[in-house]
């Protein structure tokens, strides 16, 4: 587990731009993993799981409570964007919360951030906006958008 922490750490510092004070810390993973419903899943090259060793190129942070589920961070290295790996991964968290018959899948994000283009491709429609929500950057503060997705009980196939 130290090993996949560090290498989702590497992820973390290396994805988010500092501009807006969105990464975590290790402390606040390491906090946040041990609360009931969290889980990371991590993505190789080529998005799916990783051998033991095999590199990791990005990863998605998730906290289940009943039948909703949050994804709390999706993050891909910057040297291994634009090949779907951010697609394939958000594939991977929708699949397996519907195996889990999760009815509901939230996230949270900064009002421009570009990935918006990606979740509104998966499914995901804006519910709320919360003014002024990003404040730990020096570029904001910023609007967090508020997004989710009804998963229907059906095979996506
Ligand atoms: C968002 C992120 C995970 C996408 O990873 P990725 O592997 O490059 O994504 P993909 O290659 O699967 O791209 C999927 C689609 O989303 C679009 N997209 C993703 N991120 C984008 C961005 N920042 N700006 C513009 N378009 C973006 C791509 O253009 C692509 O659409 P297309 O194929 O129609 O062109 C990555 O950019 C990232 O780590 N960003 C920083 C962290 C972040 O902001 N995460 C989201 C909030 S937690």
């Amino acid at each position: 587990m130290t090993d996949d922490l560090d290498a989702v750490m590497a992820v973390m510092n290396a994805a988010f731009d500092p501009t807006f004070g969105e990464a975590w810390t290790r402390r606040q993973l390491e906090d946040t993993l041990l609360l009931p419903g969290t889980a990371c899943m991590l993505a190789d090259s080529a998005g799916e799981e990783p051998a033991p060793g095999e590199t990791v190129a990005g990863f998605a942070l998730t906290r289940c409570v009943l039948d909703e589920e949050e994804l709390l961070l999706l993050a891909v290295e910057p040297r291994w964007r634009g090949r779907g790996i951010g697609r394939r991964l958000l594939q991977r968290v929708v699949a397996d919360a519907r195996s889990r018959e999760i009815a509901r899948l939230f996230l949270e994000m900064r009002d421009g951030n570009g990935a918006a283009r990606l979740y509104a491709a998966a499914g995901f429609a804006q519910v709320g906006r919360r003014p002024g929500y990003y404040r730990r950057g020096s570029g904001g503060p910023f609007d967090a958008i508020t997004c989710a997705m009804s998963i229907q009980m059906v095979d996506p196939s």
